[in-house]
């Protein structure tokens, strides 16, 4: 059994380059299915999730190679619009696979993904949208079948600015028949990449950023050459170690622009930050202050994919903080690992409230999902003596390797197989 061991309290210092997105890869590998031809992807992360997206495209008839960093993606041969029930299960976020396969196929047959540790996860948004758009969505065994004459544009409005939903309806309403206006869309940096990319295939999207998204159909979009963007989520990790640990490092390959709320919270916590286009430097020393008060809210809010981190920082505050979830009921799961530590933590509902200790112990832990496992990472980084982290892929899931890049700040950690 695989584990991550760490013996903690060694400041970071130094100096770490950024991975490419797992956010922003994810719905723009599904855009490939788009694309009559073949799109050169660069600065693509070597994570388990990509690894699965791979092996779903080859399922379904594309040819897909990897040429150094760049992934190469050629979807002419593309033969059935049934994503297999085995990559589902693995990975959820391959629904994001629906919308292109109806743009392409007019067809799309998936399981029904499950919720995970952090939530249930419906998907009753991307459904009905589906359904506003021409579509007919069968659900029987716990398949989903979507069938369509024609995927027809329409204006969708989103109860809540679903980043999957909103990144779905795009990728139907691209080659669809009209215009698809999105209303309460999403504005997550990762839109952003997806219309960049899309945009340059020959695409017409307007608004992406903003609560409202135009887009208007095409008949086929073209070969492409794109570069991903830096993973904010990976970079706001090691971030937020450096704030837990102490010491100075330097981030390169990414800016500051689409971290802004978790800057803002790790200056509140005392780091001095400065940063640049393409580097960020942090410099942190002492215990953190708390922070009375942070609510998870959609972007540009404190993102919910940095709650966990940011909670295993404030377990050694000096004092009192308060962090409410918004967005996914099932973020608290991780707690109980993170209490191993000496952590004071206690969870009424939606709200966690962290007294900080002033100093934890090192401890045999268990990841059960991607962030949370990150986020017990970083209270090893803090914590006295040996921590042992079990089930590390959830970690790799996200992070093309994390311990290669904690090491290179000087963290005295390591995989063991
Ligand atoms: C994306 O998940 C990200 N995943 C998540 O990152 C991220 O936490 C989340 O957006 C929020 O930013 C990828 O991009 C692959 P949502 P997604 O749809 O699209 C509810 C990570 O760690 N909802 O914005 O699934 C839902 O239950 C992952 O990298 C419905 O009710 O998030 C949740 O409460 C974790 N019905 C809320 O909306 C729907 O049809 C936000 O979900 C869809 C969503």
């Amino acid at each position: 059994m695989a584990y991550i061991e760490i013996v903690g309290e060694k400041q970071l210092n130094g100096e770490v380059n950024i991975q490419g997105s797992k956010n922003a890869v994810l719905p723009v590998l599904a855009a490939t299915v788009l694309v009559n031809g073949i799109t050169k992807l660069n600065h693509c992360p070597r994570i388990l999730d990509v690894y699965n997206m791979i092996k779903i495209l080859e399922a379904i008839g594309c040819t897909v190679y990897w040429e150094k960093a760049s992934l190469v993606v050629n979807t002419a041969r593309l033969n059935t619009s049934t994503v297999p029930e085995v990559y589902v299960k693995m990975m959820r976020s391959s629904i994001i696979l629906m919308g292109a396969l109806l743009g392409r196929t007019h067809s799309v047959t998936i399981t029904y993904p499950g919720g995970c540790t952090i939530g249930a996860r419906p998907i009753d948004f991307h459904l009905g949208a589906f359904q506003d758009m021409n579509v007919s969505v069968e659900e029987e065994d716990g398949l989903i079948k979507c069938t369509t004459a024609g995927v027809k544009g329409n204006d969708i409005f989103l109860k809540f600015p679903s980043v999957g939903a909103t990144e779905n309806i795009i990728l139907a309403s691209v080659l669809a028949d009209g215009k698809t206006s999105i209303l309460n869309a999403a504005r997550e940096p990762e839109i952003l990449e997806l219309c960049k990319f899309l945009n340059a295939a020959g695409a017409k999207i307007f608004g992406a950023g903003s609560e409202r998204i135009e887009i208007e159909g095409v008949d086929y979009l073209h070969s492409i050459e794109y570069t991903a963007s830096s993973d904010r989520i990976v970079a706001g990790t090691y971030l937020a170690a450096v704030a837990g640990t102490g010491g100075e490092a330097v981030l390169t390959g990414i800016g500051s622009g689409c971290l802004q709320t978790l800057i803002k919270v790790l200056r509140e916590m005392g780091c001095s930050i400065l940063s640049g286009e393409d580097y960020i430097i942090i410099a942190s020393s002492g215990r953190p202050k708390p922070i009375p008060f942070i609510r998870t809210m959609p972007y540009p809010g404190f993102p919910t994919d940095m709650q966990s981190q940011i909670m295993s920082v404030l377990m050694m505050a000096t004092g009192t903080s308060k962090i409410v979830e918004e967005i996914f009921e099932g973020r608290y799961q991780n707690v109980k690992e993170q209490i191993k530590f000496g952590a004071d933590i206690r969870i009424e509902g939606r709200e966690a409230v962290i007294t900080g200790v002033p100093s934890l112990t090192g401890c045999e832990v268990y990841a059960s999902e991607l962030r949370g496992g990150a986020a017990l990472i970083i209270a090893g980084l803090m914590a006295k003596g040996k921590t042992t982290l079990y089930n590390p892929y959830f970690i790799e899931r996200g992070y093309e390797d994390i311990c290669r890049d904690l090491k290179q700040l000087g963290a005295d950690i390591r995989r063991v197989s």
